[in-house]
């Protein structure tokens, strides 16, 4: 988890693309839409689930929870023991589920490893899932249908529309194809709309000279997980570069994307603070939404 924001100490010749700026304005249209809807006698709530002892995971969900609060949001907590059966969250989900007073779900991932997040995951009533993750809302994006839409790709292309960054027509190339990021991040970017109709390449460990790849790339967004993965090599110069993969060593940070790529960029996401402020912005602007649907005020 982030400890500071250090982006003082990258050499700034890239624009920076913080992600900020995107996040509080989503919060006040949020807070705008929360607000109407509890003067209509609706109070939303988003319900989270952490299951065991994992100190990442309860941090994330303290910054959500916190956010919810900052929101107006009610915020129901079930904590699950580490050595909780999959029918224990089941039961937990199916609560929240049948309750018509909960109108977002979200249980944390990674779940101790005798569970299974996938199964879980597919349980959650497919309305309430505010991470747009269950197989349900993946094919509606996948077919272009309206639902909440995965948040971390979300809030990448709502980063580029918010810089004014131009993504029709041009070359977009995603390291990592993996469910959560690459995988609907060029689902999205290929899709028919404004601030999308992109060229998009995925590769992955499949394609061993990806680089061939990603030196041609008008956006380079970095989606593997393997710190330092992306060097200046790797990037044509002028590009943009999305730097969402990362790995945490404890409370350490390490990105994808190398600090010194942000010499041979034109604009580049921070190393704290770029897209991870997105991704919360969306999860909430989902759980609005579903609150507004459920409750027949969308
Ligand atoms: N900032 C945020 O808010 C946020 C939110 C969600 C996720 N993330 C981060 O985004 C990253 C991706 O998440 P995910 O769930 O999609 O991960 P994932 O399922 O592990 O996918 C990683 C992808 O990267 C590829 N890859 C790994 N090492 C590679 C290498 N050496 N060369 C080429 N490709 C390589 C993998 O290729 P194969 O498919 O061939 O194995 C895979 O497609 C993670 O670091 C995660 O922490 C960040």
């Amino acid at each position: 988890m982030p400890i500071a924001d250090d982006t003082a100490v990258i050499p700034h010749t890239a624009r920076l693309l913080s992600g900020k700026p995107l996040a509080d304005k989503v919060f006040a249209e949020v807070a705008d839409r929360v607000s109407r809807l509890r003067r209509a006698g609706v109070v939303p709530a988003l319900a989270t689930v952490l299951v065991g002892d994992d100190d990442a995971s309860a941090g994330y969900i303290r910054i959500k929870q916190r956010q919810a609060a900052e929101l107006d949001f009610e915020s129901p907590h079930t904590h699950l023991p580490a050595d909780a059966t999959q029918e224990d969250l089941h039961r937990v989900i199916a609560g929240y589920n049948a309750d018509p007073g909960v109108h977002g779900l979200l249980v944390q991932y990674p779940v101790p490893a005798h569970l299974d997040y996938d199964r879980a995951l597919q349980s959650v009533d497919p309305d309430k899932d505010v991470d747009g993750m269950h197989p349900l809302n993946i094919g509606r994006l996948a077919l272009g249908l309206p639902g909440p839409l995965p948040c971390t790709p979300a809030g990448i292309e709502a980063l580029l529309a918010h810089y004014e960054i131009p993504v029709a027509g041009r070359e977009v190339v995603i390291l990592g194809r993996g469910a959560t990021l690459g995988r609907p991040l060029s689902i999205m970017l290929a899709q028919k709309r404004p601030t999308a109709n992109a060229a998009v390449t995925v590769v992955h460990t499949g394609v061993p000279d990806w680089d061939r790849y990603t030196r041609r790339a008008d956006i380079l967004v970095a989606a593997a997980g393997v710190p330092g993965i992306i060097q200046p090599e790797h990037v044509k110069p002028g590009a943009v570069v999305i730097g969402a993969g990362v790995r945490y060593e404890g409370r350490r940070l390490l990105p994808d994307v190398d600090e010194s790529c942000a010499e041979v960029a034109s604009a580049i996401t921070p190393r704290v603070g770029g897209v991870g402020p997105t991704t919360v912005a969306m999860l909430f602007r989902n759980a609005v939404d579903a609150a507004e649907r459920l409750s027949g005020r969308g």
